[in-house]
């Protein structure tokens, strides 16, 4: 991906997160100096495998922390939980990965606190059935707070009576809302002040403009990478609205979320899974349901790495993939899962939908149609051969070779990468 013209390039989910963004940044990371989140915080859970069976599950740090001279940096898009940070600091540091003197938080992030967290949950559970099915990390509220102008961010703590305000005022609103929402439980100021006293001084020595050090990077020759975390689908404005996250997911938000113009972009790769899953609750259109659904969710091992939530599996959607490479103005597709696909006969592919038997054109905008699309298929021959091992575009089975070709012509995007397993080493590398 990164070359003589190409110093600066985003990831973004392309379907409804889990795609795999974990592994491919930790496989471009390789070639980076810099990678960076640009949104969304803890709800994110990226998986990365290092040699056969090390596996990491990274919340907030971005993907390239297993590379040694890596600088790993928390945009002002995302917003902090920082006893998260913390923890998953320590857990690298206690596994060997020596992180915390090049890991750096924007000033300008948000925090999330915890009665970011309790509002979550309450809400989530008075919903009932109508839930979101949120991670419960506190996001929706935090990004409320961010927008309402009531947030707290890094930069404010170190004044002690700024942040006694925020939270005073912060905890106060929360507990009307819990007590709206039917909860006995409050929040507590005090608490809260003696907690953000605890971590304190270690996220003010994190602290860093994000924007300043990637234009010095890139002034200097180096290689950024910016790290998207959910999916194009989660997007708040482009997504399955409701049923989204609360940021900018898109590759739009990473210019803003870091603190660089989006002239230095030079490439955007979208991640893509071979088929198609989403966790919590929403419209999918090419879902799976039953025996089909078990099969494809037990041979990918479809369960959230932030919840530990069963993931709903379906067919590759090109519908929801062109909509997602116009949105992100994507120049790459990163193929991933292609071998979970590899016991097949035959796969269904996602070319329309058809809305009151009529074909929509785009992607449609109210989740009470996307519910009632019917998605029209094309059938594809499966290759029923192992391609684990496939390391070339030439070593993969012609079936494999097509079905590819037909998710790069429904989505009108390059396949530039394709993993064949969840190992650094199983990755192909197109054109
Ligand atoms: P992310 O949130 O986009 O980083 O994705 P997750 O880490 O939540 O979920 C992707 C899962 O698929 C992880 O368990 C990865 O180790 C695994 N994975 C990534 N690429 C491949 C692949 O090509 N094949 C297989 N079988 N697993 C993969
Ligand atoms: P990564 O980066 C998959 C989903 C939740 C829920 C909705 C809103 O690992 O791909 P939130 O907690 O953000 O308010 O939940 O968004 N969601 C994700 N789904 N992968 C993620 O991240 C997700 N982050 C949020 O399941 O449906
Ligand atoms: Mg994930």
């Amino acid at each position: 991906m990164f070359d003589d013209e190409t110093q600066c390039v985003v990831l973004v989910g392309v379907q409804w997160g889990d795609e795999g963004k974990g592994k491919i940044t930790d496989v471009l990371a390789e070639q980076a100096t810099l990678v960076a989140r640009y949104q969304g915080g803890a709800n994110a859970g990226h998986t990365v495998l290092v040699g056969d069976e090390e596996e990491f599950i990274l919340h907030l740090v971005p993907s390239g922390a297993l590379y040694p001279d890596v600088r790993c940096l928390l945009g002002n898009g995302v917003v902090l939980d920082p006893w998260t940070l913390i923890d998953e600091i320590e857990m690298l540091t206690t596994r060997g990965v020596e992180i915390e003197h090049r890991v750096g938080v924007s000033r300008r992030a948000h925090l999330v606190l915890p009665y970011h967290k309790q509002l979550d949950g309450a809400k989530e559970a008075s919903k009932g059935a109508d839930r979101i099915g949120t991670t419960k990390r506190g996001i929706g509220p935090a990004y409320r707070d961010k927008i309402s102008r009531n947030g707290l961010r890094v930069c404010d703590l170190a004044d002690r009576d700024y942040c006694w305000n925020v939270v005073r005022e912060g905890t106060s609103t929360a507990n009307v809302f819990l007590a709206h929402f039917g909860v006995d439980e409050r929040a507590d100021p005090d608490a809260v002040m003696s907690e953000l006293a605890a971590v304190t001084p270690r996220i003010l020595a994190l602290g860093t403009d994000t924007g300043a050090e990637i234009r010095t990077e890139l002034a200097g020759g180096g290689r950024v990478l910016l790290e998207g975390a959910q999916g194009s689908l989660l997007d708040v404005d482009h997504g399955t609205y409701p049923f989204v996250t609360s940021s900018t997911t898109t590759a739009g938000g990473a210019a803003a979320g870091v603190g660089i113009g989006p002239t230095l972009i030079d490439e955007v790769l979208g991640v893509v899974k071979a088929y198609t899953t989403r966790v919590g609750a929403g419209p999918f259109p090419t879902e799976l349901e039953g025996a089909d659904a078990d099969r494809l969710r037990n041979l990918g091992a479809e369960f959230g790495a932030t919840t530990g939530r069963p993931r709903r599996p379906g067919w590759f959607d090109g519908v929801l993939v062109r909509h997602a490479a116009g949105v992100n103005g994507l120049t790459g597709l990163a193929v991933t899962k292609l071998d979970v696909l590899d016991s097949f006969d035959e796969l269904l592919l996602g070319v329309g939908y058809e809305l009151d038997g009529v074909a929509t054109t785009g992607f449609p905008e109210r989740a009470a149609d996307i519910q009632r699309v019917r998605p029209v298929y094309e059938k594809e021959a499966g290759w029923e051969s192992d391609t684990g091992a496939c390391r070339s575009w030439d070593e993969l089975p012609e079936a494999a070779r097509h079905y590819l070709k037909r998710i790069e012509s429904a989505s009108k995007v390059p396949i530039r990468l394709v993993s064949v397993g969840s190992a650094r080493s199983q990755i192909i590398r197109v054109g």
